[in-house]
C-alpha cells in the first residue's frame, strides 16, 4: 500500500530529483500534481526544475560530502537521479545505511553513469548483442583496438570514438579510416566531462533505425514487480544529439519482439539492489538499433529520456508522470492516446535571458503544442525548449512538430 503525505507538513512526501533541467522539470511537476514535497537540485541557479519545486538547492552534486550533507539536511524519502555527473559512490553508501532510497537503485545509477560500467554489464554478464567495442586509454591503444593485435581482428572503419563520461554526443566523432583516428582522438579529450578520460570505440552500426523504449518497472495489486512497454519512439540524432522523435514508430513483431526482451533483460538487472533483489522502480529510457529483425542494445538512461518528451502529446501518462508513479508504488498506464512527434527548439544564439519570438504563430500550427524550459542563459546549440504535435498520422505530426519548432525564435532580449 502507498500512502502520501501533505507537503510542507510533518506527513509530507519527500522526493529529491538531483539535476534539475527540462526532465527533471516535468518530473518535479507530475509529482507535484500528486501533493509531494519536491527538493530541485542542480549546479547552477534558477534552473527548470528549480523554478517549480518547493525547494530549490544548488551544489555540485559529484562532490560526495556537499551531496551527503544535503541528503541528510533535507530527509528525502526517494533520491532520484536525473543526470549522470553525480557522486554515485556515495549514493551506495546513503542506501546501504538506510539513510534514503535511491532511484531505481544507487546501483543502476552507478553502472550508468559511463558509458564503461553498463556497457560491459550488458554484453558481458548478460550477453545482450551490442556493436564490437574497445575502452582505451591512450591513442595507441585506440589504432590498435581498430587495427587489432597479434592476428586478432580489430574493429575496423567505419568506427565511433566516445569519452567514457560524456551525453548528448559531446567529444564523439566518426573515424571513417586511418586519417580521421587522431582528430576523433583529440576531439574525444577535449569533450568528455573529465580530462584524460577513457574513451570507447565502437564498430559503426548500419542500422535501419534507432529507437527508445521507455520500460517501466512499476508494482502490481499485491506488490509484485511488473515491466511495462511504451510504443516504440523513434528518433533522429544529428551528432549525438537528439533533434527530433516520434512515436509510435513502427516495428516488425520479431525486431519489437527482441527489442523487449533486451529491455526486459537491461531493466530486471539495474533494478536489483545491494539486498540482491530485483525490487528497483521506476522509468528507464532504452536505446536500441534495429536492422531487419536484429536489434543490439547502445545504452540506457534509468530515467526519462530526452526523446521522450513526445510523450506529452502522445500518451495518456507522459514518461514523467510514468517515472513519478512508478517510483512511488503507485500503478502505471502506458497506452497510447494519439501519434505524435516532438522536435527541439534550440538557443540559437549564445545570450542570458533571452527572448522568443513567435509563439503564437508556431501554435497556430494544428495540434501543437510547445514547452519553454525557462533556462537562465542560452547557447547556440543548447536545448531551449520542445515542440510537440498529435496526428492520426505521424507524419503529419513530424511535419508539424518540426515546423512549430522553426517558427519559434530565440534572440537577445
Ligand atoms: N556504434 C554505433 N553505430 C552507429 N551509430 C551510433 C553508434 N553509437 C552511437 N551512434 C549514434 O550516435 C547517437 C548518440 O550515441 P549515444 O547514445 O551513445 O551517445 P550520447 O552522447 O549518450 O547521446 P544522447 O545523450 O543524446 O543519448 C546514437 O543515438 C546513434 O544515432
Ligand atoms: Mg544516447
Amino acid at each position: 500500500m502507498t500512502t502520501l503525505g501533505t507537503p510542507l507538513s510533518p506527513s509530507a512526501t519527500k522526493v529529491m530529483l538531483l539535476g534539475a533541467g527540462e526532465l527533471g522539470k516535468e518530473v518535479l511537476i507530475a509529482l507535484q500534481r500528486l501533493g509531494v514535497e519536491t527538493i530541485a537540485v542542480d549546479r547552477y541557479d534558477n534552473a527548470p526544475g528549480h523554478q517549480v519545486a518547493h525547494h530549490a538547492r544548488t551544489i555540485t552534486m559529484s562532490d560526495p560530502a556537499l551531496l551527503r550533507a544535503l541528503i541528510e539536511e533535507m530527509q528525502p524519502d526517494l533520491v532520484v537521479p536525473e543526470i549522470e555527473a553525480i557522486a554515485t559512490p556515495m549514493l551506495e553508501v546513503l542506501e546501504a545505511t538506510g539513510v534514503v532510497r535511491v532511484i531505481p537503485t544507487a546501483r543502476a545509477a552507478r553502472l550508468t553513469m559511463d558509458r564503461e560500467g553498463i556497457r560491459r554489464l550488458a554484453a558481458e554478464t548478460l550477453g545482450l548483442p551490442t556493436s564490437p567495442y574497445q575502452f582505451c586509454d591512450t591513442l595507441a591503444e585506440l589504432q590498435a583496438a581498430i587495427d587489432g593485435v597479434d592476428g586478432q581482428a580489430g574493429i575496423g572503419y567505419p568506427c565511433i570514438v566516445k569519452p567514457v563520461m560524456s551525453s548528448s554526443g559531446k567529444g564523439q566523432s566518426k573515424i571513417d579510416g586511418p586519417a580521421d583516428v587522431q582528430k576523433a582522438w583529440d576531439y574525444a579529450m577535449a569533450g568528455g566531462r573529465v580530462a584524460h578520460g577513457r574513451i570507447i570505440v565502437e564498430g559503426f552500426i548500419d542500422f535501419d533505425y534507432e529507437i527508445t523504449l521507455l520500460t517501466v518497472r512499476a508494482r502490481g495489486a499485491s506488490g509484485e514487480m511488473q515491466t511495462h512497454f511504451c510504443e516504440p519512439i523513434g528518433h533522429v540524432q544529428v551528432a549525438g544529439d537528439y533533434v527530433e522523435s516520434w512515436q509510435p514508430h513502427p516495428m516488425q513483431p520479431a525486431a519489437l519482439e527482441k527489442a523487449r526482451q533486451i529491455a526486459k533483460a537491461v531493466t530486471d538487472n539495474l533494478g536489483i539492489g545491494l539486498d540482491g533483489q530485483s525490487t528497483g522502480l521506476g522509468l528507464f529510457g532504452v536505446e536500441l538499433f534495429v536492422k531487419g529483425d536484429a536489434v543490439w542494445f547502445s545504452e540506457v538512461s534509468p530515467r526519462p529520456h530526452d526523446t521522450g518528451m513526445v510523450t506529452m502529446a502522445t500518451q495518456w501518462q507522459n514518461e514523467f508522470e510514468l517515472h513519478a508513479r512508478a517510483i512511488l508504488g503507485l500503478p502505471v498506464n502506458t497506452a497510447l492516446r494519439c501519434p505524435g512527434a516532438s522536435a527541439v527548439i534550440y538557443g540559437g544564439v549564445d545570450a542570458v535571458g533571452i527572448a522568443f519570438d513567435g509563439v503564437d504563430e508556431a501554435l497556430r500550427v494544428p495540434n501543437t503544442d510547445i514547452r519553454l524550459f525557462g533556462k537562465p542563459e542560452s547557447f547556440k546549440k543548447r536545448r531551449m525548449g520542445v515542440a510537440l504535435a498529435f496526428d492520426a498520422d505521424v507524419e503529419v505530426a513530424r511535419t508539424n512538430a518540426k515546423l512549430a519548432a522553426s517558427t519559434v525564435r530565440p534572440r537577445p532580449a
